[in-house]
């Protein structure tokens, strides 16, 4: 399966280092382009430093990983830009305000942008998982345009009743529900009832 997994600059970047590995853990062939606000966010939760350069980024989120090509923001050359190339699924994880609004607008300004443009022109699965409280109604009009359109809406929004205890369970809460959307077995979580 090839999925690709769009970084943004929303709170939230250890459920896309976790999504990522689980994708590479079931398989899946992923193109990853994180936006530069993304790469802020996952220097600054997942390595501390919010100055570290996008490469050091992107090496230590990627290092070790298999099936995992990096785009850059601005490479309309990647087969993610087009419909014509074939992908079964794309996530934006986690996905900002600004790259929500953008997406309930038609525009696009880089290639997280394209690819879930693509996604929804060309009738795939997309899955928006958001991150930003409280909502204003331009958000919150934002996310049902883009319902209406096709996208799936996955609030970052981890439940409790998994019985978590650390914050890696809670992560994988969100991960596990990702994972189904795209069709994917997942074993992060018990299925309520089991
Ligand atoms: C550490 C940090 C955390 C942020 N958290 C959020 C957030 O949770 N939700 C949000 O919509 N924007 C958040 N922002 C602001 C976005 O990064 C900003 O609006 C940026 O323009 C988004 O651009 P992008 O959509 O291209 O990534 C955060 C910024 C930083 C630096």
């Amino acid at each position: 399966m090839r999925v690709f997994l769009g970084i943004t600059g929303a709170s939230g970047a250890p459920y896309a280092a976790r999504l990522l590995a689980a994708l590479v853990d079931a398989g899946c062939e992923v193109g990853v382009s994180a936006s530069a606000a993304g790469y802020e966010v996952l220097a600054t939760e997942l390595y501390g430093d919010a100055s570290l350069p996008h490469d050091e980024v992107r090496d230590r989120l990627v290092g070790g990983l298999d099936g995992v090509t990096v785009y850059a923001g601005n490479d309309y050359s990647a087969p993610y830009a087009s419909g014509s190339a074939k992908v079964d699924g794309y996530v934006v994880c986690p996905c900002s305000m600004a790259t929500l609004g953008t997406l309930a607008s038609g525009a696009m300004d880089n290639l997280v942008h394209r690819a879930a443009s693509v996604a929804l022109k060309e009738g795939r699965k997309l899955v928006l998982m958001p991150r930003e409280t409280p909502l204003s109604a331009i958000h919150l009009e934002g996310m049902l345009r883009l319902r209406q359109a096709g996208a799936v809406i996955l609030f970052l929004a981890p439940g409790f009743y998994h019985e978590p205890k650390t914050i890696d369970d809670l992560v994988d809460f969100v991960v596990a529900r990702a994972l189904d959307q795209l069709g994917l077995d997942q074993t992060l979580v018990r299925r309520w009832g089991q």
